[in-house]
Protein backbone atom coordinates (compact mmCIF):
# COMPACT_ATOMS: atom_id res chain seq x y z
CA UNK A 1 0.00 0.00 0.00
CA UNK A 2 1.04 3.36 -0.74
CA UNK A 3 0.06 6.82 -0.81
CA UNK A 4 -0.05 8.47 -4.29
CA UNK A 5 0.09 11.91 -5.55
CA UNK A 6 -3.31 13.53 -6.08
CA UNK A 7 -3.32 15.40 -8.98
CA UNK A 8 -4.62 19.50 -9.27
CA UNK A 9 -6.77 21.77 -10.94
CA UNK A 10 -5.29 22.90 -14.61
CA UNK A 11 -3.70 19.08 -15.42
CA UNK A 12 -5.98 18.01 -18.42
CA UNK A 13 -6.57 14.36 -16.67
CA UNK A 14 -8.84 16.01 -14.92
CA UNK A 15 -10.88 16.20 -18.37
CA UNK A 16 -10.42 12.72 -19.54
CA UNK A 17 -12.92 10.12 -19.73
CA UNK A 18 -12.25 7.13 -17.48
CA UNK A 19 -12.20 3.62 -19.20
CA UNK A 20 -14.21 0.92 -17.58
CA UNK A 21 -12.57 -2.24 -15.41
CA UNK A 22 -12.46 -5.56 -16.98
CA UNK A 23 -9.73 -7.73 -15.03
CA UNK A 24 -10.49 -7.63 -11.19
CA UNK A 25 -7.04 -8.57 -10.03
CA UNK A 26 -4.03 -7.90 -7.48
CA UNK A 27 -3.69 -4.84 -9.53
CA UNK A 28 -7.08 -2.97 -9.52
CA UNK A 29 -6.82 -4.21 -5.64
CA UNK A 30 -3.72 -2.79 -5.13
CA UNK A 31 -5.01 0.72 -6.97
CA UNK A 32 -7.80 0.45 -4.50
CA UNK A 33 -5.83 0.15 -1.52
CA UNK A 34 -3.51 2.78 -2.20
CA UNK A 35 -6.49 5.00 -3.31
CA UNK A 36 -7.73 4.44 0.46
CA UNK A 37 -4.18 5.26 1.85
CA UNK A 38 -4.15 8.27 -0.25
CA UNK A 39 -7.90 9.46 1.04
CA UNK A 40 -6.82 9.16 4.56
CA UNK A 41 -4.07 10.89 4.53
CA UNK A 42 -5.81 13.78 2.64
CA UNK A 43 -8.66 13.37 5.23
CA UNK A 44 -11.30 13.38 2.28
CA UNK A 45 -14.95 12.20 1.91
CA UNK A 46 -14.35 10.74 -1.82
CA UNK A 47 -11.21 10.07 -4.47
CA UNK A 48 -11.80 9.14 -7.78
CA UNK A 49 -8.87 7.01 -9.73
CA UNK A 50 -8.82 9.64 -12.47
CA UNK A 51 -7.45 12.00 -9.19
CA UNK A 52 -4.13 9.93 -8.85
CA UNK A 53 -3.69 9.39 -12.57
CA UNK A 54 -5.44 6.38 -13.53
CA UNK A 55 -8.07 6.50 -15.98
CA UNK A 56 -10.63 3.57 -14.68
CA UNK A 57 -13.87 3.63 -13.63
CA UNK A 58 -12.93 3.24 -10.20
CA UNK A 59 -14.12 5.20 -6.85
CA UNK A 60 -14.31 5.12 -2.98
CA UNK A 61 -16.02 6.98 -0.98
CA UNK A 62 -15.64 6.75 2.92
CA UNK A 63 -18.19 9.14 4.61
CA UNK A 64 -18.79 9.49 8.36
CA UNK A 65 -22.21 8.20 8.63
CA UNK A 66 -21.51 4.70 9.65
CA UNK A 67 -21.79 2.79 6.47
CA UNK A 68 -17.92 2.67 6.09
CA UNK A 69 -15.62 2.65 2.73
CA UNK A 70 -17.41 2.08 -0.56
CA UNK A 71 -15.38 0.72 -3.44
CA UNK A 72 -17.43 1.11 -6.73
CA UNK A 73 -15.96 0.12 -9.61
CA UNK A 74 -17.83 1.20 -13.14
CA UNK A 75 -20.21 2.59 -11.31
CA UNK A 76 -23.31 4.14 -12.66
CA UNK A 77 -26.11 6.19 -10.95
CA UNK A 78 -29.82 4.46 -11.94
CA UNK A 79 -31.80 6.47 -9.96
CA UNK A 80 -31.90 9.75 -8.37
CA UNK A 81 -34.50 11.44 -6.40
CA UNK A 82 -36.27 14.92 -7.65
CA UNK A 83 -35.29 16.64 -3.96
CA UNK A 84 -32.52 18.24 -4.53
CA UNK A 85 -29.69 19.38 -1.86
CA UNK A 86 -27.94 22.59 -2.27
CA UNK A 87 -24.36 22.36 -0.22
CA UNK A 88 -20.96 23.73 -0.22
CA UNK A 89 -18.54 21.33 -1.20
CA UNK A 90 -14.75 20.83 -2.02
CA UNK A 91 -12.40 18.51 -4.29
CA UNK A 92 -9.05 16.98 -3.11
CA UNK A 93 -8.11 18.32 -6.60
CA UNK A 94 -8.89 21.91 -6.40
CA UNK A 95 -7.54 22.76 -2.31
CA UNK A 96 -8.78 25.88 -1.01
CA UNK A 97 -11.66 26.41 -3.28
CA UNK A 98 -15.16 25.39 -2.48
CA UNK A 99 -18.63 25.99 -4.20
CA UNK A 100 -22.32 25.48 -3.68
CA UNK A 101 -23.80 22.85 -5.83
CA UNK A 102 -27.06 21.27 -5.84
CA UNK A 103 -27.90 17.86 -5.89
CA UNK A 104 -30.09 15.04 -5.81
CA UNK A 105 -30.94 14.38 -1.88
CA UNK A 106 -31.35 10.26 -2.87
CA UNK A 107 -29.24 8.23 -5.81
CA UNK A 108 -28.93 4.56 -6.10
CA UNK A 109 -25.83 3.55 -7.63
CA UNK A 110 -24.94 0.16 -8.96
CA UNK A 111 -21.44 -0.90 -9.65
CA UNK A 112 -19.56 -3.98 -9.11
CA UNK A 113 -17.22 -4.21 -6.31
CA UNK A 114 -13.37 -5.62 -5.94
CA UNK A 115 -14.56 -9.29 -6.90
CA UNK A 116 -16.37 -7.85 -9.78
CA UNK A 117 -19.84 -8.88 -8.14
CA UNK A 118 -22.53 -6.07 -9.10
CA UNK A 119 -24.16 -4.25 -5.88
CA UNK A 120 -26.97 -1.59 -5.05
CA UNK A 121 -25.36 1.15 -2.96
CA UNK A 122 -28.12 4.06 -1.53
CA UNK A 123 -26.81 6.87 -0.70
CA UNK A 124 -28.67 10.18 1.03
CA UNK A 125 -27.41 13.20 2.21
CA UNK A 126 -24.15 13.93 1.86
CA UNK A 127 -23.14 10.27 0.49
CA UNK A 128 -25.21 10.92 -2.73
CA UNK A 129 -23.29 14.43 -3.12
CA UNK A 130 -20.15 12.40 -2.52
CA UNK A 131 -21.33 9.49 -5.27
CA UNK A 132 -22.70 12.07 -7.84
CA UNK A 133 -19.24 14.09 -7.48
CA UNK A 134 -17.13 10.98 -7.88
CA UNK A 135 -18.83 10.03 -10.93
CA UNK A 136 -18.50 12.83 -12.34
CA UNK A 137 -14.67 12.84 -12.33
CA UNK A 138 -15.17 9.52 -14.42
CA UNK A 139 -16.75 11.49 -17.49
CA UNK A 140 -14.50 14.21 -16.84
CA UNK A 141 -16.50 16.81 -14.85
CA UNK A 142 -15.65 18.80 -11.87
CA UNK A 143 -17.63 20.72 -9.18
CA UNK A 144 -16.53 23.92 -10.80
CA UNK A 145 -18.34 22.54 -13.95
CA UNK A 146 -21.73 23.52 -11.67
CA UNK A 147 -21.30 25.55 -9.22
CA UNK A 148 -23.90 28.02 -8.11
CA UNK A 149 -21.67 30.45 -6.25
CA UNK A 150 -17.37 30.09 -5.52
CA UNK A 151 -16.71 30.45 -1.75
CA UNK A 152 -13.30 31.51 -0.51
CA UNK A 153 -11.96 30.52 2.58
CA UNK A 154 -13.28 33.88 4.70
CA UNK A 155 -17.12 33.50 2.94
CA UNK A 156 -17.56 30.14 3.63
CA UNK A 157 -17.20 30.65 7.44
CA UNK A 158 -19.04 33.93 7.26
CA UNK A 159 -21.93 31.58 5.52
CA UNK A 160 -21.62 29.19 8.05
CA UNK A 161 -21.50 31.68 11.20
CA UNK A 162 -24.66 32.37 9.34
CA UNK A 163 -26.11 29.25 9.04
CA UNK A 164 -25.42 28.62 13.11
CA UNK A 165 -26.88 31.91 13.59
CA UNK A 166 -30.27 31.22 12.05
CA UNK A 167 -30.05 27.93 13.62
CA UNK A 168 -30.93 26.34 10.41
CA UNK A 169 -30.84 22.47 10.51
CA UNK A 170 -28.91 19.53 8.14
CA UNK A 171 -32.49 18.54 7.01
CA UNK A 172 -33.59 21.49 6.16
CA UNK A 173 -35.92 21.20 3.75
CA UNK A 174 -35.77 24.56 1.88
CA UNK A 175 -33.70 23.37 -1.08
CA UNK A 176 -32.74 27.01 -1.97
CA UNK A 177 -30.97 27.73 1.17
CA UNK A 178 -27.08 27.06 1.07
CA UNK A 179 -26.13 24.42 3.53
CA UNK A 180 -23.18 24.79 5.53
CA UNK A 181 -22.98 24.43 9.21
CA UNK A 182 -19.43 23.31 10.02
CA UNK A 183 -16.16 23.05 7.86
CA UNK A 184 -16.45 19.03 7.42
CA UNK A 185 -19.33 19.38 5.78
CA UNK A 186 -18.23 19.25 2.16
CA UNK A 187 -16.19 16.56 -0.17
CA UNK A 188 -12.78 15.85 0.14
CA UNK A 189 -11.73 18.43 2.66
CA UNK A 190 -8.34 19.84 2.24
CA UNK A 191 -6.05 19.09 5.33
CA UNK A 192 -5.29 22.81 5.73
CA UNK A 193 -9.22 23.11 6.04
CA UNK A 194 -10.15 20.32 8.74
CA UNK A 195 -8.83 22.31 11.96
CA UNK A 196 -12.41 22.60 12.97
NI1 LIG B 1 -13.31 15.75 -6.53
Amino acid sequence: MAIRNIVKEGDPILRKTSRPVFKFDEKLWTLLDDMKDTLDKAQGAGLAAVQVGVLRNVVIVDVDDGKGLMELINPKIIEKSKETITAVEGCLSFPGKWGAVKRPATVVVRAQNREGKWCLYKGEGLRARCFCHELDHLKGHVFTDYVLKMYSEEELNQLIEDNKRRELSIQSENSDQVEAFEKPNVLENNPENTEN
